[in-house]
């Protein structure tokens, strides 16, 4: 049927012109194709539930030398590490600097009802702490108004690893008590300007990884480890500084949620949350070993975060485990951190596999993960790390925080799917995932094991990604880096997803009188 349609369709259009029609045409065709999957709609969820796409200011923004903006320890990261990029830096990366208009516009094309990005602390206040930069303001006062303007949300992250450089040379940022000074004052500054348009505030990204990935294995900035763990690294401590500098977040983000309650919260009525990495872990085999090493693999990624949050505490298996290392919460910030959130926000991409290896727990130098105990593994037989096994795990995710920390509300913030960044538009197999996932988010809110208030994918654009730079791609669009213009392209992704989120996604059994419908609306996108 599609052929038929399309060869009587080109009959009477001249060559030249067919060749140019043809990959968006292609495109249209194949998201019709793919939208048969569906046997949910945006309908289903309820009306208040918020879908969105993502991006953070490094990943996205360039201009990273412009109008004021001082270096962070991602400027600082990727030039001491150009091994893991190619030599690639986000200096530029896709420029939403200076085409923050046209990427909104790109948002309304796609349907967004939220986007979640974040703001540059060193953009805002260069120094980190002190004068704020007026331009800075600008950028972000401009990019709030774009959006709101467009009808769209602006989901706001005040951290997505860029602490500014001036901190982390004073007092090594996040291993210092200052930091929940600063941090608390530079948020101070962006509830103050930007907290009558936003009500949605994440405090820090991937809290957990953001600790692991900087002081343990240091894949992310500011890249700080110790021998024998992670890559070669100057200056770190990997036994004892991912668990000092998890302290100091969450000191600091329960400083912000105080702040906000006590000074902003009255007439602004926003929240404010913390975001986790939150991958499942199953047992790679049914020992009582790995389900028991798998367990504390959940305590060590998930409960690192919640358990604080939730009750004022560590869990139990990680003070056991790291002993002294980890500092102690005394009961003063206690009693700050149980119950400083109105939401967490999740990061999930896939399920993992945990093998016992309670071996590392006799080593005599041990980090997080020897503390932990378990090696995290992928698929039995497949090695890859793209492998996302299944969307069950979100399900399960959401139901360990239903079971295990009181069913708290909850954005996905991050849900995608890593591709080689080879110019392809046909993305299907992301197109599946997406499908997959939320589906199972919809099942997950029905039966009523999750407090879920929305969705953010990633990402919005391919950007600089944290592990590979510009080698790996997330994005709904993707970016010609080979065109000075960086023009964005739509992927089958973004048509599915603006097919889904403009309530035009096509149940299997009305394919033939939706197609019709999808197509007749579809023909003024693809001549815009
Ligand atoms: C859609 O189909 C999948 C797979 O058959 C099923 O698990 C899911 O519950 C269905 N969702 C809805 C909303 O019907
Ligand atoms: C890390 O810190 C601990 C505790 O202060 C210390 O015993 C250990 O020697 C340090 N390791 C390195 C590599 O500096
Ligand atoms: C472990 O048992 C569960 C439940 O019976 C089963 O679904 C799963 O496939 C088993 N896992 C392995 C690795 O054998
Ligand atoms: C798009 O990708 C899918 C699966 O990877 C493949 O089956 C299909 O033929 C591709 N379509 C085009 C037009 O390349
Ligand atoms: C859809 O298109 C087909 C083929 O052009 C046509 O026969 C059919 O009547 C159309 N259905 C609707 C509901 O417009």
């Amino acid at each position: 049927m599609m052929s038929k349609q399309r060869s009587s369709f080109f009959m009477h259009i001249p060559p030249l012109l067919q060749l140019l029609l043809l990959p968006p045409i292609l495109l249209l065709f194949m998201a019709l194709m793919v939208s048969a999957l569906d046997n949910y709609t945006r309908a289903d969820f309820p009306a208040d539930f918020v879908f969105g796409a993502g991006t953070s200011a490094y990943q996205v923004e360039g201009a990273a030398f412009e109008d004021g903006r001082a270096p962070n320890i991602w400027d600082t990261f990727v030039r001491a590490n150009k091994d893991n990029y190619n030599g690639a830096t986000g200096d530029i990366a896709c420029d939403e600097y200076h085409k923050y208009k046209e990427d909104v516009q790109h948002m309304v094309d796609t349907g967004l009802e939220a986007y979640r990005f974040s703001i540059s602390w060193s953009r805002l206040i260069p120094s980190g702490s002190g004068p704020v930069n007026p331009k800075g303001l600008e950028y972000y006062n401009n990019l709030i108004d774009e959006l709101i303007m467009h009808g769209i949300q602006p989901h706001v992250t005040l951290y997505h690893m860029d602490t500014p450089q001036a901190l982390e040379d004073e007092y090594e940022g996040w291993l210092s008590r200052n930091m929940v000074k600063d941090f608390t004052a530079y948020a101070d500054v962006c509830f103050k300007e930007f907290g009558d348009r936003v009500l949605h505030w994440t405090t820090i990204n991937e809290a957990n990884s953001l600790a692991i990935g900087g002081y343990d294995n240091a894949l992310s900035p500011p890249g700080r480890c110790s021998l024998p763990f992670g890559l070669v690294c100057p200056k770190g401590n990997s036994s004892t500084e991912p668990y000092i500098a998890a302290h100091n977040l969450l000191l600091a983000h329960s400083s912000v949620v105080k702040l906000y309650n006590k000074k902003y919260k009255a007439t602004q009525h926003g929240f404010v949350g913390l975001n986790i990495y939150a991958p499942w872990f199953l047992p790679y085999t049914n020992t009582t070993e790995d389900l028991i090493a798998t367990q504390r693999a959940i305590e060590f990624y998930i409960g690192w975060f919640l358990h604080p949050l939730v009750f004022g505490d560590y869990p139990d298996i990680i003070k056991k485990n790291a002993g002294t290392r980890i500092p102690v919460l005394t009961p003063h910030e206690s009693k700050l951190v149980k119950g400083s959130f109105d939401f967490i926000g999740l990061n999930h991409y896939a399920t993992f596999y945990i093998k016992d290896d309670t071996s590392s727990l006799k080593m005599e130098i041990r980090d997080i993960n020897a503390d932990m105990g378990g090696s995290i593994m992928y698929e039995p037989g497949d090695s890859s790390q793209d492998q996302d096994n299944g969307s069950s795990g979100l399900y399960e995710v959401l139901e360990y925080l239903k079971k295990v920390y009181a069913n708290p509300p909850t954005y996905i913030h991050e849900n995608g799917q890593r591709t080689v960044r080879d110019g392809t538009l046909n993305d299907t197999e992301r197109v599946k995932y997406m499908h997959a996932y939320i589906g199972t988010l919809l099942d997950a809110l029905k039966n009523g094991v999750s407090n879920t208030k929305g969705y953010f994918f990633w990402s919005f654009l391919d950007g600089f990604e944290v592990l590979g730079g510009y080698e790996y791609a997330f994005g709904l669009l993707y970016v010609d880096l080979n065109d000075k213009q960086l023009t964005r392209y739509p992927k089958l992704s973004a048509h599915w997803y603006s097919n889904f989120l403009q309530g035009r996604s096509i149940r299997t059994n009305e394919i033939t009188e939706v197609v019709n419908g999808t197509f007749g609306s579809s023909k003024s996108q693809a001549s815009q």
